[in-house]
């Protein structure tokens, strides 16, 4: 059993997706922090980022069972992460890894850009999650407020944008809805809200394979 999240940043997909592994007993793998590691990987070893073949070497090492959120969600690992997305090759080395981790039993929760369109096409149960991007602008900077920090608006709100037209402009495995995804936007719901739609589409999709 596999269920496909994708969407944007800063929409809520990771709490989401944990909220719901948790819910279901689900193994929970959030796809991109793969592409943080493997960016953290290259920038700790001094490596360039514009170089696919030595990108690729570092993302067939990355482990799974190492990844660690709190390391990898700076704001500098993000940016670099999103100029090593757009490699064809990188892309590859991690969906495999991906696909991998998606059969784990008894079920896995995968969230990011590209599963319900190419890590896992045939998951029977997929979500696109959006929000307004200044909804998700403003998410992001509560969130950063709210644990101390000094966040200015206006940059946040020009960097979602910015890595929406990176994520959706990319030519391999662009960020875009399957055709058969469920569409939650959550720009005005409260997590709560958003938790039982999710469950709701996940119910019917379990019982429509049962
Ligand atoms: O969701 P995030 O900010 O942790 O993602 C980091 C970068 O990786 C972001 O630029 C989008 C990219 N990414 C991707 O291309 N495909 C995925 N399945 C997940 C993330």
């Amino acid at each position: 059993m596999i269920i496909a999240i994708d969407g944007p940043a800063a929409a809520g997909k990771g709490t989401l997706s944990r909220r719901i592994a948790e819910e279901y007993g689900f193994h929970h793998l959030d796809t991109g922090l793969t592409y943080r590691a493997t960016a953290k990987a290259l920038l700790d070893a001094g490596l360039p980022l514009d170089d696919e073949t030595v990108a690729e070497t570092i993302a067939r090492k990355v482990d799974l069972s190492g990844l660690d959120r709190a390391v990898l969600s700076k704001h500098e690992i993000g940016e670099a992460a999103s100029k090593i997305a757009v490699m064809p090759a990188v892309r590859r080395a991690l969906v495999d890894a991906q696909r991998a981790f998606s059969l784990r039993e008894p079920g896995t929760v995968l969230d990011g850009r590209d599963i319900g369109t190419v890590v896992c096409p045939d998951a029977p149960v997929k979500i696109y999650v959006t929000a307004s991007a200044e909804v998700r602008a403003k998410r992001r900077y509560d969130e950063i407020v709210n644990a101390g920090g000094s966040a200015d608006y206006a940059a946040i709100f020009e960097d979602v944008k910015r890595r929406d037209e990176r994520d959706m402009g990319r030519s391999d495995s662009p960020l875009r809805p399957a055709e058969d995804a469920y569409l939650l936007d959550t720009s005005e719901m409260s997590i709560e809200a958003a938790f039982q739609t999710a469950k709701s589409f996940i119910d019917a999709g379990l019982s429509r394979n049962a």
